[in-house]
């Protein structure tokens, strides 16, 4: 069993210590606030959450829960620090780092003077790079000490919600988090073991970008759900039956499909569809500004890619794929095919590899090039090998993916053939030298 201190008995620290309190651990709970310090060691939880009282008095009588504001005590008689001080929003809307920062210093101070290695795992939210530029200095200019060498160090988010905090503690929908060094990473292995929810271990960066991406995600999930709600009125609808229905599709609705970062939706029917429902909200006086902003994000990403191949040097581009995804030879709203026009007319020689649109052609078929609104001489820029491509170009510029390309164009990459890619070649590929992805 571990011996843990957390700093800051708020909404997430007071929840942690409880719980870790019932599990068997030794908690230290800490906070500069002596009223909630006072209210521990009275038994009584200094918030309001379900369960919580009867958690926390327990705790207190079983002498596994105890606090006090006296930070180097906390430190020498624990192992680990968990903290949960609060990083309120600051005025221009970064976040407000003052209470991690003057918490790590505190650390930091009674570090310096104690002998055995201690963790200091911070769970409170903070920006990528926070740990790195912020924490981690503080934490060894107070202590004097090499982070993840003479004391460990680890981000490990919360996920908790108010009012269902202890039951989402027991039962996480997901547990991730990064630490420097073996004993950080073994003591979090061991809380988080009993519990029924895979472990994520990953850098400390990207466990930082994982709480933001996770609030992020479910704040627009409300306003989407919120607006389909609003144009379902408008329309004589029940719009929580009608994501309440949308929602029973597992497989694709409400799975890891279109949730991969990459390139600009297009196709017959996602844009086309996405207009024609803002059209009826505004036909109904209903803002729908959510639906608004998709249609200028992927607008966005059109421009991003264009902006990456302007940054290469080189004037003739090899582009692999123009149908709007791989495995068909549907050109209709492609956003590659928009690309490519735009390339184009900017004066690039632009030659394509596309086998469905070229086997179109070839075969003579009646759809051929069907949806290409755009592409000056589609059919003569087309090429029928991705070795040809590679040979006559510059630049190489990703847009799907094709079995027999990924090897051809992967050694193009190792060769620093400068390369824009839409679609990532292979998993783990990331920006390097000439080769740039548009979200890796
Ligand atoms: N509240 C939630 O539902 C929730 C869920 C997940 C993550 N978070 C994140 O967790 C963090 C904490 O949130 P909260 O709602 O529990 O905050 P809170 O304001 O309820 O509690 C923070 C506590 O930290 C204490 N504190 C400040 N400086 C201190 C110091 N130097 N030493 C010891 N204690 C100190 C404060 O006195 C306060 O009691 C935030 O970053 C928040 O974004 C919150």
């Amino acid at each position: 069993m571990a011996r843990i201190s957390i700093f800051g008995i708020g909404y997430v620290g007071t929840v942690a210590a409880a719980c870790l309190a019932k599990d068997g651990h030794t908690v230290i709970a800490v906070d500069i606030d002596e009223s909630k310090v006072d209210s521990i060691k009275r038994g009584q939880t200094p918030i309001v959450e379900d369960g919580l009282a009867e958690l926390v008095a327990d705790g207190v009588a079983s002498g596994k829960l105890s606090a006090t504001s006296d930070v180097a005590d906390a430190i020498e008689n624990t192992d680990a620090s968990f903290v949960c001080v609060g990083t309120p929003s600051a005025p221009d809307g970064s976040v407000g780092l003052d209470y991690v920062v003057g918490v790590c210093t505190a650390i930091g101070g009674a570090l310096s003077r104690k002998d055995s290695f201690h963790s200091v795992v911070i769970r409170s939210t903070i920006v990528p790079g926070s740990m790195e530029g912020i924490c981690i200095p503080a934490l060894e200019a107070a202590s004097g000490l090499v982070a993840g060498k003479e004391f460990g160090v680890g981000y490990f988010p919360e996920f908790l919600r108010e009012s269902t905090a202890i039951r989402d503690y027991y039962d996480p929908g997901l547990i991730v988090f990064g630490a420097l060094d073996h004993p950080t990473n073994a003591i979090l292995d061991e809380i988080n073991g009993g519990l029924n929810c895979e472990i994520n271990h990953v850098d400390i960066r990207t466990a930082e970008m994982i709480k933001y991406t996770s609030n992020c995600w479910r704040a627009v999930k409300i306003t989407f759900a919120n607006e389909i709600g609003n144009i379902s009125k408008a329309v004589g609808l029940d719009g929580q039956e009608v994501m309440r229905v949308l929602c029973s599709d597992l497989k694709v609705n409400m799975s890891p499909t279109f949730m991969r970062p990459g390139f600009a939706f297009g196709g017959s029917c996602l844009p086309k569809d996405l207009r024609a429902l803002r059209f009826l909200a505004r036909s109904n006086n209903v803002p729908s500004p959510m639906l608004d902003c998709a249609l200028s994000a992927n607008e966005e990403q059109i421009r991003r890619a264009e902006h990456l191949v302007d940054n290469l040097v080189g004037r003739s581009i090899g582009m692999v794929g123009v149908s709007f995804k791989a495995g068909t030879d549907d050109l209709r709203e492609s956003p590659l095919a928009t690309l490519a026009d735009r390339l184009i007319k900017k004066g690039y020689n632009l030659k394509i590899y596309d086998p469905y649109v070229k086997e179109a052609f070839d075969e003579k078929l009646s759809g051929a090039g069907r949806g290409n609104d755009y592409i000056d001489n589609l059919e003569g820029r087309l090429v029928s090998g991705i070795g040809s491509l590679i040979d006559q170009s510059e630049i190489l510029l990703i847009g799907n993916t094709y079995d027999e390309a990924i090897e051809p164009l992967s050694q193009a990459a190792q060769k620093n053939l400068p390369m824009v890619d839409l679609a990532r070649l292979k998993p783990g590929m990331t920006s390097r030298d000439n080769y740039e992805g548009i979200c890796w």
